[in-house]
């Protein structure tokens, strides 16, 4: 069975909508790309477009190695800018850490900020990353999280970190496994679970007897396999557990949960 993760993604959009006709302004969304990579291109083409359907302003910055990092700490001082996506892969010679020093945290829609990322171990989700909240929004669609056990695997620090900091927080309740390439036993603890999610980037990685029957799995990975967009999920899992497709599933409702911050950015700028 496959998971419905277009209507979710549907209702998050209309909500960003709503919101921007009710602000009678548009928030303003820059995303910053340092290399040329045709799959990079093509994302932000459809982020345009969709930035276009929901009322939202959008500008492409295309930078030139680490003249990347002054172009976002200027994004960050303009009063105009509301948001800041940086594409990936980030030009060669730049990491994470250095990017997210440089970024306003008002203005971390993506929600990679070390004080984003740490008020999440306070259980304040201000911007959390949007995969994890894409994968907490779509689990709170189709289940209740309190008393499940709960497998991540994949342990990044924009997917199964803040996820397992999420899903474990109080109210939502969930018992979470974090598993990486060093667990043993990963079997175990996935046929163990109610809920698995897959973050690790390898197409197709979990089979179909890694599962319990009835469990629902959600789909994190992105690989191209033969030209075609594949998950980390063998489509035979879907013959005993509900899970989420790709392409159409977790990202849809990221790309959905990116436009929301945008507009949250615009609101606590205006209201503090
Ligand atoms: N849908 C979306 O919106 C979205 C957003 C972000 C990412 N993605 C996709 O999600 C996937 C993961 O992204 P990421 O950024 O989290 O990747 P990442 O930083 O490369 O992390 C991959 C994780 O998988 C673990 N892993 C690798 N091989 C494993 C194995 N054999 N058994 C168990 N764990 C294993 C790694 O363990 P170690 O830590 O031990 O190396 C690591 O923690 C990618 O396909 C990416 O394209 C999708």
């Amino acid at each position: 069975m496959w998971i419905d993760c277009k209507t979710i993604a549907k209702k998050i959009e209309e909500g960003v909508r709503n919101k921007v006709e009710r602000l009678g302004t548009s928030p303003k969304l820059v995303s910053v790309v340092g290399v040329n990579d045709p799959s990079v291109l093509s994302y932000l083409k459809s982020q345009m477009k969709k930035a276009r359907e929901l009322g939202i302003s959008y500008e492409v910055v295309e930078v030139d190695g680490r003249s990347v990092l002054r172009v976002i700490e200027e994004l960050s001082r303009r009063q105009d800018v509301h948001g800041i996506f940086i594409a990936r892969p980030l030009p060669e010679g730049i990491d994470e850490k250095e990017v997210a020093a440089v970024l306003s945290p008002e203005k971390d829609v993506e929600g990679i900020h070390p004080r984003n990322l740490g008020l999440l171990a306070y259980e304040e989700e201000r911007f959390p990353p949007c995969t994890a909240e894409a994968v907490v929004k779509i689990l709170e669609s189709c289940c209740e999280l309190s008393g499940k056990r709960v497998t991540v695997i994949g342990r990044s620090v924009t997917v199964g970190k803040p996820l397992s900091l999420m899903l474990l927080k109080k109210g939502r309740d969930a018992t979470v496994t974090v598993c990486h390439s060093r667990t043993l036993d990963l079997v175990n603890a996935t046929r163990s679970s109610d809920v698995v999610v897959v973050a690790v980037g390898r197409a197709h990685f979990l089979k179909r007897d890694m599962v319990k029957e009835n469990a629902i799995v959600i789909d994190v990975g992105i690989n191209v396999v033969d030209g075609k967009v594949c998950g980390d999920v063998d489509p035979s899992v879907a013959e005993v557990a509900a899970v989420t497709p790709v392409p159409g599933g977790v990202g849809q409702v990221t790309t959905a949960l990116l436009f929301e911050h945008v507009v949250k950015a615009l609101e606590m700028s205006l209201h503090g």
